[in-house]
């Protein structure tokens, strides 16, 4: 059961539920509005937690008090939200992980709080509301399926609102932001299933089920196929074959069309890696860590879960996501180095690593989307390259592409969702080091720029069409707590693109 988001018209001191929130900036020695409100209601404990030192309001700091009378509240948290000139959007995102996590370890049923930081940082009431909304859901998921023991879970979050000439556009805020969480939530659920459990037709299965939930109107502009082995080999998707081969789970091709936009408008092609399992293959990975390849289907699910995204919004555009789903395994089967495929496209591929797999079923899958769609723009996304963990940390996903314009947008998508992507360059040089001495590629190109060199490759399937590549090796999954999402998945980059999306307009 998914959290339910609601808004209440009303004084905070007033309302009642298991815990109320406020907050403060960091360096404010007497605060203002609902906190103030709160403060003068329980004689000043806030203003003297503040002078004695107790309480700082420093970036996620927490004052837990248990207010008595003057408050109908049993418990009052004051949130810390750091210095208000570093204060961005996505912080009020993330401000709620804090807030939940202590619910979650009070086993408290119903959390209510005033908006944080609108007002600052240029966000509008809506926007504050879009992002506390989505924070909540991302901070109150948990895979749970295998546990025994079910932790608690906060079944409301309220936010409490005075005015009502802006009740329009909280509820509208929320409410978007709650869409978006659910389906970040509904992918996070599929990167956390283990590789046994979703294979290439397990990942399709659910793909169908893509529009579930969504309500009829929603559900209706969606259409997901599914195609198996035979499309395959008639299409002559020679990568998506050769990597699958070693399996016995054979591969699919997934396809989810959301029609937002106007009939025979041009589409928004997404692309995304869906290797339920990568061992390497022949070239098979050391076994530390190999358990976490089971994320290696995050670009997919990310791409399917923006389009589930898209259309509980309602986002004008036509999307379609184009995942190819393959189990990277070795066996007698299996494709080797030294092999030569041919792609779809027609390009020969010499196989030099069968662990650089990703880019072998992407080529064929962005090959497909731009001769089947014509898109107007294509974006892949996927866990390609842990060149790019290295160059970029968990913090920010790669980002390449062969059009300033597409990049530009996608650099203000980046900025308003705050999801982070920066750029890497695909210059002219680098694609000497994927070229192939027995075919026209290789895929591998030495241990330089293993990031840039993995997106050459694609680049060489993409051709004229407008295209950003997105390496999201390191975001996709944390180890550590981080940037408001417990460790695990975070189902990068749906925030992203549905940014993106909403603001491209109508298709
Ligand atoms: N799925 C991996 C990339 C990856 C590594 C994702 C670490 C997340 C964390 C990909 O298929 C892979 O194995 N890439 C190789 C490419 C190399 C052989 C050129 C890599 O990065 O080592
Ligand atoms: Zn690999
Ligand atoms: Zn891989």
């Amino acid at each position: 059961m998914n959290m339910k988001i609601e808004l209440v018209i009303g004084d905070i001191l007033r309302h009642k539920a298991d815990m109320v929130v406020v907050n403060l900036f960091e360096g404010v020695k007497r605060p203002g509005g609902a906190t103030g409100a709160v403060d003068a209601a329980i004689g000043g404990a806030i203003t003297a937690a503040i002078r004695d030192g107790d309480f700082h309001g420093k970036w996620g700091e927490t004052l837990l008090l248990r207010p008595g009378k003057g408050v109908a509240s049993p418990r009052v948290l004051v949130l810390g939200l750091g210095k208000k000139e570093k204060f961005t959007p996505d912080l009020v995102r993330q401000s709620a992980l804090p807030v939940l996590r202590l619910a979650g370890k009070l086993k408290l049923k119903t959390v209510a709080s005033i908006l944080h930081g609108a007002g600052a940082g240029g966000l509008d009431p809506g926007g504050a509301a879009r992002f506390a909304a989505l924070g909540a859901m991302l901070s109150g998921y948990e895979y749970d399926r295998y546990k025994s023991e079910k932790a608690n879970r906060v079944e409301r979050f309220r936010v409490v609102e005075r005015s009502p000439a802006i009740a329009g556009e909280v509820r509208r805020g929320l409410s978007d932001g709650a869409k978006l969480g659910e389906a970040i939530n509904w992918a996070r659920d599929l990167v956390s299933s283990p590789p046994g459990d979703l294979r290439p037709a397990g990942l399709a299965r659910a793909a169908k089920a893509l529009p579930k939930g969504l309500g009829d109107a929603a559900a209706k502009k969606i259409r997901v196929r599914v195609f198996g082995k035979k499309e395959i080999e008639a299409w002559g998707m020679g990568g998506i074959l050769a990597v699958g081969k070693g399996s016995d789970a054979p591969p699919r091709l997934i396809v989810a069309e959301y029609r937002g936009g106007r009939p025979g408008g041009r589409w928004t092609a997404l692309v995304g890696k869906g290797v339920t399992f990568d061992t390497g293959g022949i070239s098979l990975k050391k076994w530390e860590g190999m358990e976490k390849m089971k994320y290696d289907m995050a670009g997919g699910a990310g791409m399917l879960g923006a389009v589930r995204a898209a259309a509980a919004l309602g986002i004008p555009g036509n999307v379609v996501a184009v995942v190819p789903a393959v189990e990277n395994m070795p066996s007698g089967m299996a494709y080797r180095p030294g092999d030569v495929i041919r792609m779809m496209s027609g390009k020969t591929v010499e196989v030099l690593s069968t662990d650089a797999e990703g880019r072998l079923i992407l080529g064929d899958a962005i090959a497909y989307a731009k001769k089947r769609y014509r898109p107007a723009a294509m974006i892949d996304a996927a866990t390609l390259t842990g060149a790019c963990v290295v160059a970029l940390g968990s913090v920010t996903m790669g980002m390449m592409g062969n059009d300033g314009k597409l990049l530009s947008r996608m650099k203000e998508a980046s900025a308003a969702s705050g999801e982070r992507a920066w750029e890497l360059p695909l210059h002219e040089e680098y694609f000497e080091q994927i070229k192939s001495e027995i075919g026209d590629l290789k895929n591998i190109g030495g241990p330089e720029a293993g990031t840039i060199t993995a997106g050459c490759f694609l680049k060489e399937f993409a051709g004229d069409t407008p295209w950003v590549h997105l390496d999201i090796a390191g975001v996709a999954w944390r180890e550590k707590e981080r940037m408001g999402y417990a460790p695990g998945p975070t189902g990068a980059p749906v925030r992203l693109l549905v940014e993106f999306l909403s603001q491209a307009g109508g298709g």
